[in-house]
């Protein structure tokens, strides 16, 4: 099983850092290969809205980091999305990555084909991990829907079960001091990679 960390925050060993981690350990456990993706050091534009990708599926930018991106989300079987929340969204890092996946969506929508998978390969699976400062009880409604259409694009099934959604942890570091947290990532990247 082949699952993908991609950690969203510009914030380097920061809380959803930490958590991804917890959570490729526990993939990594359950017999996974892993990958990860830092948005933090990547150069990713913005989608410009060119609608180039209707007529191939191709994104029409090609001077940024996208490419190993792209390569590494049509490598995986699963998707382990960990970010901290920004003003009741995802930073903006992440969500030009996201953006950038309207290619995918146009090759499904558009064009009517098929994600690029290899022959046999496993179902395809996501989750999200999120962690804001604040406490309040939709904190993570617009990243869930967010995510429940990025994965859609990318032709992946959200598995809700298994999203982590930590509350009223803001300091850096601040998450290494909730063992609960860090034990419930863990499980979930292992249940992920566990899936048939
Ligand atoms: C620009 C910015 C916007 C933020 N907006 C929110 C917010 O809307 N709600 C919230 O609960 N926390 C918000 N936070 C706090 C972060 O979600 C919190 O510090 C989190 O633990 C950071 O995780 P990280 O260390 O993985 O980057 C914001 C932080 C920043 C820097």
């Amino acid at each position: 099983m082949r699952v993908l960390g991609i950690h969203g925050s510009p914030r380097v060993g920061g809380n959803s850092d930490t958590l991804l981690s917890a959570a490729l350990a526990g993939a990594e456990e359950a017999g996974a290969e892993i990958k990860r993706i830092n948005v933090s050091g990547l150069r990713i534009s913005g989608c410009t809205e060119c609608n180039d990708c209707y007529a191939l599926g191709e994104c029409s930018i090609t001077d940024d980091d996208m490419g190993q991106i792209y390569d590494a989300l049509e490598w995986a079987d699963r998707i382990i999305f960990a970010s901290p929340i920004f003003f009741m969204g995802l930073p903006s890092q992440a969500k030009a990555l996201i953006d950038r996946c309207q290619r995918y969506w146009a090759l499904k929508h558009v064009l009517g084909e098929e994600f690029p998978r290899p022959e046999g390969a496993p179902a395809r699976f996501g989750i999200f991990i999120g962690v804001g400062a604040t406490r309040g009880k939709k904190l993570f409604d617009g990243v869930i829907l967010t995510m429940k259409y990025f994965f859609d694009a990318i032709s992946m099934k959200p598995v809700e079960d298994l999203y982590v959604l930590i509350r009223g942890i803001d300091e850096k570091g601040e998450i290494s001091t909730n063992a609960e947290a860090l034990r419930s990532a863990r499980e979930s990247g292992g249940k992920l990679a566990a899936m048939d």
